[in-house]
């Protein structure tokens, strides 16, 4: 009887192994399955190969869209470091500010520009975009070319002030 009992409790767990093997086995079985029913028929390569073109297509349009955005981005940066707060300043601020003439503080003489940007540097740029008369002289609207935009004068000043630090 106990020999029984043994032999049918060895019995079950065999069938248990079994059982857990072949589920453990599922998805080799169901891709070695798929690739045998895939491989026969001749409309079914046809119909496999168009869904991978399709798809490295899509992996090629993706990167067109990916270099397109980047060199969208690119262009965008160029535009905004195009404004040359150095050169704006040599083509027409130099005149005055180079030497300090008329009472303009030189570009290099941080002690006057430190008393001017103490006051706010939002004071600063309205005077140099909108002119002013001053103590010590008078500086003209954008130093006198109004084709300089807002954002141009702005960078001259950045430089002005950073070049005397
Ligand atoms: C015709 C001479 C002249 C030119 C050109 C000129 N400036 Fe001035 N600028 C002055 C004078 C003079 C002052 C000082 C006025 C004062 O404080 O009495 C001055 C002051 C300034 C200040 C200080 C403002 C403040 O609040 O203290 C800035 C900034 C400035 N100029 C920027 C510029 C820039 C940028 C340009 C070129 C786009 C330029 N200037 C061209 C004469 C000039």
């Amino acid at each position: 009887m106990k020999s029984f009992l043994t032999i049918v409790s060895l019995f079950f767990v065999l069938v248990i192994v079994v059982f857990v093997e072949w589920h453990l086995d599922t998805p080799g079985r169901a891709d070695q399955q798929r690739s045998i029913l895939l491989g026969g028929g001749s409309g079914t390569e046809h119909r496999v190969e168009a869904v991978g073109r399709i798809k490295v297509e899509s992996v090629v349009e993706n990167d067109i869209e990916e270099a397109v955005e980047s060199s969208a981005e690119q262009s965008v940066s160029v535009e905004v470091s195009s404004i040359d707060g150095e050169s704006i300043y040599n083509a027409g601020c130099v005149a005055c500010h180079g030497a300090g003439i008329a009472g303009a503080p030189r570009v290099g003489d941080i002690d006057e520009w430190l008393e001017r940007v103490s006051a706010g540097m939002d004071v600063v740029m309205d005077h140099a975009i909108n002119g002013y008369q001053g103590s010590k002289g008078m500086m003209p609207a954008k130093g006198g070319n109004p084709s300089l935009s807002d954002d141009e004068v702005k960078a001259a000043v950045e430089y002005m002030v950073a070049a005397s630090q």
